[in-house]
């Protein structure tokens, strides 16, 4: 079979390619990824020979390109992670946000319907859109209110989560409309390996190792809910596999933490493995500065339909899952010094030169 990714340079991305090639190595894995500063080819250098993952440099808004994509390769899968997904960026620089994550979604899914009803019975019932999302869709929660479900109603508040709360009803449209067999999931934080490192927990390890101050926006009370990103990946699979056309998933692992509980954590772990000298902590190096505007309070997923229809549960604890990041981060200086060259000088350096 061959499946058709977009934005595979990425976090998750190519997490779920490695995720997908492990498992189902006869696959073919077409990946048009626009190598933004987000999207790293060191991320999959590992498969540069590899004939069964392709990578096309190219933008999911290029709607001829991905018309020759899908005819010359014939995906029953098109997994759409393509996005500008940092909110803090949307704040700065929201039209891009607009471009790649609604048009782009847009063009994309355009062609994707004029493909499939060019296909035979029998692959239209296997074909299926898996547009990727996030909780951030449906607003923020006060401490006591209930985790989100897939009924909730959107409330966007960033520009970030505005854009991917428009892509999310272009794809619904397209079921409603056209009959696309399509699906959504909206997971809550990913953390692990290949995250960029403007991203809350690599930018904490990162700072931490080389002795910069921890930037924690207001007070650090915010909550989000952590899922290692290979739970995340297992889920889509099961979306892909088992979820009914036209469905909406919540992905989450109920992990909710604090963001100064989860710096804490990764400044006591790296106290143990690399220690400053006896006297000091990393915990040290943490500074309270300005809050993010709009900043949203809190996360949190109930994902009990993906557990109960899709016999889904993540596996990884959040100790277990936070030691092995930071292991893979100490263990991978040449990706860290490519992920931090001047695109991520540059981001740092306007946010906090004002
Ligand atoms: P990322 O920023 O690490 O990667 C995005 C990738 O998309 C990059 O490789 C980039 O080059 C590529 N890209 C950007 N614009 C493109 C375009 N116009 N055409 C083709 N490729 C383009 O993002 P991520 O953290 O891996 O997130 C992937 C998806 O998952 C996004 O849609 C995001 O909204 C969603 N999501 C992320 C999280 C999270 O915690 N990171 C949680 C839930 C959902
Ligand atoms: O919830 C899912 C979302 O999680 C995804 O849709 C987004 O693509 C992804 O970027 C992530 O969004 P967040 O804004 O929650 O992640 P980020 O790592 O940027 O920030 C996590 C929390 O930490 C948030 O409350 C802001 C705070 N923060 C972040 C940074 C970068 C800080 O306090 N200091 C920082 O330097």
């Amino acid at each position: 079979m061959n499946i058709f990714v977009t934005g595979g340079n990425g976090f998750i991305g190519s997490n779920f390619i490695r995720y997908w090639h492990s498992n189902f190595q006869e696959d073919k894995i077409i990946n048009l990824d626009k190598l933004t500063y987000a999207g790293n080819k060191l991320n999959l250098l590992d498969f540069e020979k590899d004939k069964r993952i392709e990578l096309i440099k190219g933008d999911i808004s290029d709607q001829k390109l991905v018309k020759n994509i899908l005819e010359k390769n014939n995906p029953t899968f098109v997994i759409n992670f393509a996005a500008e997904s940092h909110v803090d960026r949307s704040i700065i620089y929201p039209e891009q946000f607009i471009n790649t994550n609604i048009l782009g979604t847009f063009k994309l899914i355009e062609v994707v319907k004029n493909y499939f009803s060019s296909l035979s019975n029998t692959q239209k019932d296997n074909f299926r859109f898996l547009h990727i999302s996030t909780d951030e869709v449906y607003g923020s929660l006060e401490k006591n209110n209930q985790p989100f479900k897939e009924t909730n109603k959107y409330f966007p508040n960033s520009p970030y989560s505005a854009s991917k709360a428009g892509s999310d009803h272009i794809v619904r449209s397209f079921n409603k409309t056209y009959k696309l067999p399509t699906l959504i999931s909206n997971c809550s934080n990913n953390y692990g390996p290949y995250q960029s490192m403007e991203k809350l927990i690599p930018l904490t390890i990162y700072n931490s190792l080389n002795h910069k101050s921890i930037p924690i926006y207001g007070n650090g009370l915010q909550v989000r809910d952590w899922i290692y990103v290979k739970d995340h990946c297992e889920a889509l699979k099961k979306i892909l596999f088992n979820g009914e056309p036209g469905d909406v998933y919540n992905i989450g692992s109920s992990k909710e933490l604090k963001n100064i509980d989860v710096v804490r954590k990764i400044c006591s772990i790296l106290d143990l493995i690399v220690p400053i000298n006896k006297n000091k902590s990393y915990s040290e190096l943490i500074s309270f500065v300005e809050d993010r505007p709009g900043h949203d309070y809190r996360y949190a997923i109930n994902s009990n339909k993906i557990k109960e229809k899709l016999g889904w549960e993540p596996e990884t604890s959040f100790q277990e899952g936070i030691e092995s990041t930071i292991k893979w981060y100490l263990n991978n200086n040449n990706w860290i010094q490519r992920a931090t060259g001047k695109a991520f000088k540059d981001w740092i350096n306007l946010q906090y030169s004002e």
